[in-house]
């Protein structure tokens, strides 16, 4: 595991678009693991200048982590509305090569088969990954198998209490999502996790330093051959 603590949240974002640019420079067909969330905002922020300043994703393709059940693309708090709104329309990705679970499939069974399907036909050079304050990865709540793969899940209390900050109400908040799985996650060649602020410290700590248990989705991180953890001085606070 490479670690890096930055000052800012900016110098984070900068690092973490970097390191996923240099996979596109290099392969310009790259098949991209993305996540959501507030933290990677950033990260798409500084993707999109480099596209502006001439690098070209119409060869890419992306697979995101998950999808709360029950919104649609046009929901803005989907996970669809948010790539769109944060990446996909600022940047010369073909939409086709895309790719979400969709929360509103009428045979969500049939979705999550989809979408392993879509996993084993693009391996992935990179994920992207954020981190819940509980330790979870994608929508992988404690006590996720790590042999895991897509299927709905049951958001633990505590994800519906800090997304709820982005819902009018926090009975607005979907409680089961599709989410890759652990298994998919670790399948990916390379992965790039960014955590910021006081509220991950616990978890990076559990990350880095706890025991590899399925109390600690991320925890599984520790045995993956190629992962770069980039952290404000907060979110590192417990590491020192
Ligand atoms: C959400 C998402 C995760 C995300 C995490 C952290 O529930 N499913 O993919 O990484 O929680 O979110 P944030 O960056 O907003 O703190």
């Amino acid at each position: 595991m490479k670690i890096f603590t930055l000052e800012d949240y900016s110098q984070m974002c900068r690092l973490g678009a970097e390191l996923i640019c240099d996979i596109v420079r290099d392969k310009p067909d790259a098949v991209l693991g993305l996540a959501t969330g507030s933290t990677v905002i950033g990260v798409y922020r500084d993707i999109c200048a480099e596209f502006d300043k001439g690098l070209s994703f119409a060869r890419t393709v992306t697979i995101n982590l998950d999808e709360y059940v029950g919104l649609g693309a046009t929901h803005p708090q989907s996970y669809a509305y948010y790539m769109k709104h944060h990446l996909f329309d600022k940047v010369d990705i073909r939409l086709a090569d895309t790719h979400i679970p969709n929360g509103m499939a009428p045979d969500l069974d049939r979705e999550c088969d989809r979408y392993d399907s879509l996993l084993d036909k693009f391996p992935r050079d990179v994920q992207l990954l954020g981190l819940g304050s509980d330790g979870h990865i994608a929508f992988n709540e404690p006590g996720s198998p790590f042999t895991s793969r897509t299927r709905v899940v049951q958001l633990a209390d505590n994800t519906v209490k800090d997304n709820s900050r982005l819902f009018d109400n926090i009975d607005d908040v979907p409680r089961f999502a599709v989410s890759m799985g652990i298994a998919d996650i670790m399948s990916a060649r390379k992965i790039v996790l960014l955590a910021n602020g006081a509220n991950k410290a616990q978890a990076v700590e559990n990350m880095i330093r706890g025991k590899v248990d399925e109390s600690c989705p991320a925890s599984i991180l520790q045995t993956h051959p190629d992962v770069t953890v980039i952290l404000d001085q907060t979110a590192a606070s417990l590491l020192r």
